[in-house]
């Protein structure tokens, strides 16, 4: 098959990674280290597909899905993995998905919609004087930075203002969701969706916090390492008849068709899965790791979900692999861009570099850097710059594996977390 992807971070180069291996893939736009793999188009995503009439697009990213990319693309009769508009509410909208988690009877945690504060802070005060403390989410999509995990009232209450008042987070802010807030460990479910039969990929667990022993803010996600041990098939099975399968049926039943990824971010609570949220596409880095450990197939199974075929299983045939993240210094906050990264040729060959935010290094400026380069000549474009990714037979092994790696990689001011997968 042609495949599109659009996007240009580290999902896609590990979607295109993957593709590659049975297809023909390009890219819009891409990234230096997918035009290894993948042939870059620079140009707007609808046009470059209407010209090149690949087989299947891809769309990587949620911003694309929820301005309606994947609607205007089926409109010109293309293939498209990636929900509509009506799907991809479930980022656009806080409020719309736990509205309908609720409706579903998906386990999820108490939580209230508000638009302006007083009526926020009653409800966290509320929860404070429950002995409960809260998380409080901005409704709209702001990158997975914007959920405030409070420990108090006045940690709550500057959240509130921060969001409802002084509108720091612009349109995505202007809803909050204030719920309870959870105890308890989390992972990744990724499900491959055509309306409601779908196929889970293997589980990952993410490292969502900027600092070692989740500490500090939250992230994109740091690092991610699959299988996770303490999800077991029970576990799973579990996570799919509560999370995913009630939220399939109950989007059939509002006349959404889905046809791409519903990933359930999933908390264990007491042995329990219940959902914090839904995205409607690949995670990043989770799918750095997932991608690593599958097999033959997936092509077809987008594919086929796309069109509404019966889904092809995908074979799982690498038993573990782990991601490092090396971010920007400043990371999720303000970061440098347009600094060299060095990545050496000779890397373990368990070792995958996918690039997550980098940009062709430009040669009307040369620096230093073009003299000490290593392979590939490129500059650092966005907070998460790349994914350091290992297998190994087991976790332990593809841990030590990207550390090394991640070691070897220079650029100024590179911040990982040390403790990925330290603790299965
Ligand atoms: P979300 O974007 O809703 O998944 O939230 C981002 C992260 O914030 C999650 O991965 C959790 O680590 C944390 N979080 C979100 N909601 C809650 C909650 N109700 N209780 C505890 N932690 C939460
Ligand atoms: N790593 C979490 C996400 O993709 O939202």
């Amino acid at each position: 098959m042609r495949i599109l992807i659009i996007g240009g971070g580290g999902r896609e180069h590990a979607l295109a990674w993957k593709l590659a291996q049975e297809h023909t893939v390009y890219a819009c736009p891409g990234n230096p280290g997918i035009s290894q793999v993948a042939e870059c188009i620079v140009g707007d995503p609808l046009s470059t597909a209407i010209q090149l009439r690949p087989d299947l697009v891809v769309v990587g990213p949620e911003n694309p899905l929820i301005e309606g990319l994947a609607d205007r693309m089926r409109v010109e009769g293309l293939t498209v993995f990636g929900p509509g508009t009506d799907g991809a509410q479930h980022e656009a909208s806080k409020a719309f998905s736990k509205t309908l988690m609720q409706e579903a009877g998906v386990p999820t945690a108490p939580f209230s919609i508000h638009t302006d504060a007083a009526s926020a802070r009653m409800a966290a005060k509320a929860r404070f004087d429950a002995g409960q403390s809260v998380a409080v989410k901005p409704s709209g999509a702001a990158l997975g930075k914007g959920v405030v995990v409070c420990d108090t009232y006045e940690e709550a209450d500057e959240a509130i203002a921060m969001m409802l008042e002084d509108g720091d987070l612009g349109e995505a802010g202007e809803t909050v969701v204030i719920e309870d807030r959870l105890r308890g460990w989390e992972f990744s479910l990724l499900s491959v969706v055509s309306g409601t039969e779908f196929v889970s990929l293997p589980v990952a667990q993410d490292y969502k916090r900027a600092l070692d022993g989740d500490r500090g803010p939250n992230t994109g996600g740091m690092g991610t390492y699959s299988p996770v041990a303490k999800v077991d098939e029970e576990l799973v099975q579990k996570a799919e008849d509560r999370i995913v399968r009630p939220m399939l049926q109950a989007m059939k039943e509002h006349g959404i068709d889905y046809r791409g990824v519903l990933f359930s971010g999933v908390m264990v609570v007491e042995g329990e899965p219940m959902c914090l949220e839904y995205n409607v596409r690949f995670g990043d880095p989770e799918t750095q790791t997932v991608m690593r450990r599958l097999g033959s197939g997936l092509g077809e199974l987008l594919y086929a979900a796309a069109t509404g075929q019966p889904l092809p299983s995908v074979s799982v045939d690498v038993p573990a692999a782990v991601t490092v993240v090396l971010a920007s210094s400043g990371y999720p906050g303000a970061y440098a861009k347009g600094i060299p990264v060095s990545i050496p040729g000779d890397l373990d060959e368990s070792v995958v570099v996918f690039h997550a935010g980098t940009a062709p290094m430009r040669r009307d400026e040369p620096t230093d850097a073009l003299s000490r380069r290593g392979e590939g000549e490129f500059v650092s474009a966005g907070g998460r710059v790349l994914g350091v990714s290992a297998t190994g037979a087991t976790v332990a092994e593809a841990r030590a594996k990207a550390y090394a790696a991640a070691e070897r990689i220079e650029f100024e001011g590179k911040m990982l977390r040390r403790d990925i997968a330290a603790e299965q």
